[in-house]
């Protein structure tokens, strides 16, 4: 065990429990790769967003409804997420969409998140290639659309991949985090 008083906020709205069982094991996956408990889930229908502060590092979580339109706990927030103060914080986006049913907005609020938190002048980390997807379009990928700005599941038609994905991502977001960590001199458990 690290005596690290580091942790992590990661806040992520659902409808149907998709994105919230993604959070959980994305949970479950980094407190595994620190040795303790590092991450503290927020469901945003309970949580106010204004909690982000208590956080250097953030995950959030959203997925995409209704013809490219964000999940509504993000909707009903969404005033809220512009004026977050967010400066300095590193900051990693998952979302979850389904690419076949609605190829033409795959992970379209993912996208919608990323492009209303950037001006705050936070570190985005955490994008993820778009190979291995089937889709039209997506409101979600970078400026050369190589990439997912942050990790892309789909348990409607990818379940099967969605643990290896999280598993990978995770690894991903530790090497991203490490220059974050040796900076504020935190010990990593493993
Ligand atoms: C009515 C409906 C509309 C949807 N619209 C989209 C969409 O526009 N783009 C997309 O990528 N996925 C879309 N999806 C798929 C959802 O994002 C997917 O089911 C997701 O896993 C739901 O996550 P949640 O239960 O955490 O909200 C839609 C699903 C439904 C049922």
């Amino acid at each position: 065990m690290s005596d690290s008083a580091l942790s992590i906020g990661l806040f992520y709205g659902s409808t149907t429990c998709y994105t919230e069982m993604a959070a959980e094991k994305i949970q479950a996956q980094l407190n595994s790769l620190f040795d303790e408990d590092i991450v503290d889930l927020h469901n945003i229908k309970d949580v106010n967003l204004t909690r982000t502060a208590e956080y250097d590092i953030i995950i959030f979580g959203i997925s995409t409804w209704d013809f490219g339109e964000l999940q509504e706990d993000w909707e009903s927030h969404w005033e809220e997420v512009h004026g977050l103060d967010l400066a300095g914080k590193t900051i990693a986006l998952f979302g979850l969409g389904d690419q076949l049913g609605y190829g033409e907005w795959f992970q379209d609020a993912l996208g919608m998140l990323h492009d209303a938190i950037m001006p705050s002048g936070c570190n985005i980390v955490g994008y993820w290639p778009n190979e291995g997807y089937e889709f039209t379009a997506s409101k979600a990928l970078t400026e050369d659309k190589t990439q997912f700005v942050g990790l892309s599941l789909d348990d409607e038609n990818q379940y099967d991949k969605t643990d290896a994905r999280i598993e990978a991502w995770c690894e991903q977001l530790l090497v991203s985090w490490l220059n974050y960590l040796i900076h504020l001199d935190i010990s990593v458990g493993k």
